[in-house]
């Protein structure tokens, strides 16, 4: 199974993510977990340009391509041999982020377009969270917030997010978190929303 996670940046996807994988060790699954933009050359790129803090040395358009070829390497060399191998594969964040995040400033249908060989996930694990939540995480537990963590940018993200994910709701099970719970609640709503979905295997 292809597990993704998704969320707005400050809705608590760390943190929930490794109770995720705890979850699914539980009742049996062998888990693989990774993330994007990923640890190979590709995803690297992308960190690199993200935390650079001066003038932004890239066009939006260079960015979705990055994000987009990174993905595709992703599952080339780590995601399809995992599912091949029988493991289930949990990554933080996945397609549904450049639908959202890239067609903040680009046309969604070119985003689409670029990721059209990137299959889907059998289930998005979507955490929600409001707006004045994750900013006042992102504001406590981070000294200087990336280009993403605005006001403005947040709240468009959402209703993105929120479009994406009706989009796609006959093609790939969608799963919702609270990301309102604190810290300590994180596991019991995992049990609680999750069991449905993921039979003991
Ligand atoms: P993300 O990956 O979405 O940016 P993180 O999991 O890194 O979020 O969480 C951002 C910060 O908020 C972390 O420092 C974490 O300690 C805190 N945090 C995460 N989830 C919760 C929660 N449910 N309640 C309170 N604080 C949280
Ligand atoms: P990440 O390191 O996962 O940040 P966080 O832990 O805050 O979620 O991702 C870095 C940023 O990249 C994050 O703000 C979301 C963004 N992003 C995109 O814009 N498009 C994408 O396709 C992906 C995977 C991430």
């Amino acid at each position: 199974m292809f597990i993704a996670v998704e969320g707005i940046d400050g809705s608590g996807k760390s943190t929930t993510i490794a109770e995720l994988e705890k979850f699914l060790v539980a009742r049996g699954y062998t888990v693989h977990r990774t993330a994007e933009p990923t640890k190979l050359d590709t995803g690297r790129a992308i960190r690199e340009l993200l935390g650079l803090k001066s003038e932004r040395p890239y066009t939006r358009h260079e960015l979705a391509l990055l994000f987009a070829a990174d993905r595709l390497r992703h599952l080339e060399e780590e995601v399809e041999p995992m599912l091949a191998a029988g493991k289930t594969v949990l990554t933080d964040r996945y397609l549904f982020s450049s639908l959202a995040y890239q067609s903040a400033d680009l046309p969604y249908e070119w985003v689409r377009e670029l990721n059209r060989f990137a299959r889907l996930p059998d289930v998005v694990v979507y955490i929600g969270v409001g707006v004045d939540t994750a900013l006042s995480r992102i504001a406590r537990f981070r000294q200087n917030a990336e280009i993403f963590e605005t006001r403005g940018f947040l709240e468009k993200l959402t209703a993105t997010y929120e479009r994406v994910l009706a989009e796609y709701a006959d093609r790939v099970t969608v799963a919702r978190l609270n990301g309102e719970v604190a810290m300590d609640g994180i596991a019991a709503d995992i049990e609680k929303r999750l069991s449905g979905i993921f039979p003991k295997s």
